[in-house]
């Protein structure tokens, strides 16, 4: 099985350009945030306290957490429930980031993310994929923007959604976000020693996808 692991801040277009490449190589994509984002969102749903991790822990035996992969893309199912769409929110962002912080949630997680890369060729987005899920990963990619960009593209995702976001508002959310997936003890964002990094601030979507795809391909 290969595996091509690609780690990156938020809004760096991981996703979107992972999803694609997978696609164009044929490769099953694996989205790990949403993983994350499910135990969030179940610990919305509960009324848990994410800031007490003792709480969030008491949870996880209950939280059942499965990935259908179709038409290239995943949907996300909580406890036989469909929330693909409600972990997208801001809400459920920052949840996601505060729980991703809980060690036990990252050991939780650690075997089913692996799992699927025993299954299939894979294409896995993530934080720490090249670092501590995959380390042995065939390809290892660090996806990279400055924060006013990846806010300035996530403004207008949101806006295309129909949703209306202030721009200074989501930088800051960025930029939150950046600092506590960068600041845990736990796996924190950091690029693996062997992996490539390629800043997408002054490349089109088409330029990152190319670019992502040559380095695959080169190393494969
Ligand atoms: O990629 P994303 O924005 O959907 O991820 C949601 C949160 O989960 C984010 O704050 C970081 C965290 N995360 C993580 O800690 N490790 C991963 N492999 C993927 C996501």
């Amino acid at each position: 099985m290969i595996s091509v692991a690609i780690d990156g801040p938020a809004g760096a277009g991981k996703s979107t350009v992972a999803k694609l490449a997978a696609n164009e190589l044929g490769f099953t994509y694996i989205d790990t945030g949403a993983l994350y984002r499910a135990i969030g969102q179940a610990c919305i749903d509960r009324g848990v306290d994410v800031t007490k991790p003792e709480d969030v822990l008491k949870i996880l035996p209950g939280t059942d957490i499965r990935l259908i992969l179709k038409d290239g893309g995943q949907r996300v199912i909580l406890n036989g429930r469909d929330v693909s769409d409600e972990i997208r929110t801001e809400r459920a962002s920052m949840t996601a980031s505060v729980v991703s912080a809980i060690p036990g949630v990252r050991s939780f997680l650690l075997d089913l993310q692996r799992s699927f890369a025993k299954s299939a060729d894979v294409i896995m987005d993530g934080r720490d994929i090249g670092t501590v899920v995959l380390p042995d990963a065939d390809v290892k990619i660090f996806l990279t923007a400055s924060s006013e960009s990846r806010a300035e593209r996530r403004t207008r995702q949101l806006a295309a959604k129909g949703i209306e976001a202030d721009y200074n508002e989501v930088l800051s959310d960025i930029i939150k976000r950046d600092y506590n997936d960068s600041h845990r003890d736990t796996a924190p964002l950091k690029p693996a020693e062997d992996s490539i990094i390629v800043d997408t601030t002054e490349l089109t979507l088409k330029q990152s996808i190319k670019r992502v795809i040559d380095i695959i391909r080169d190393k494969l």
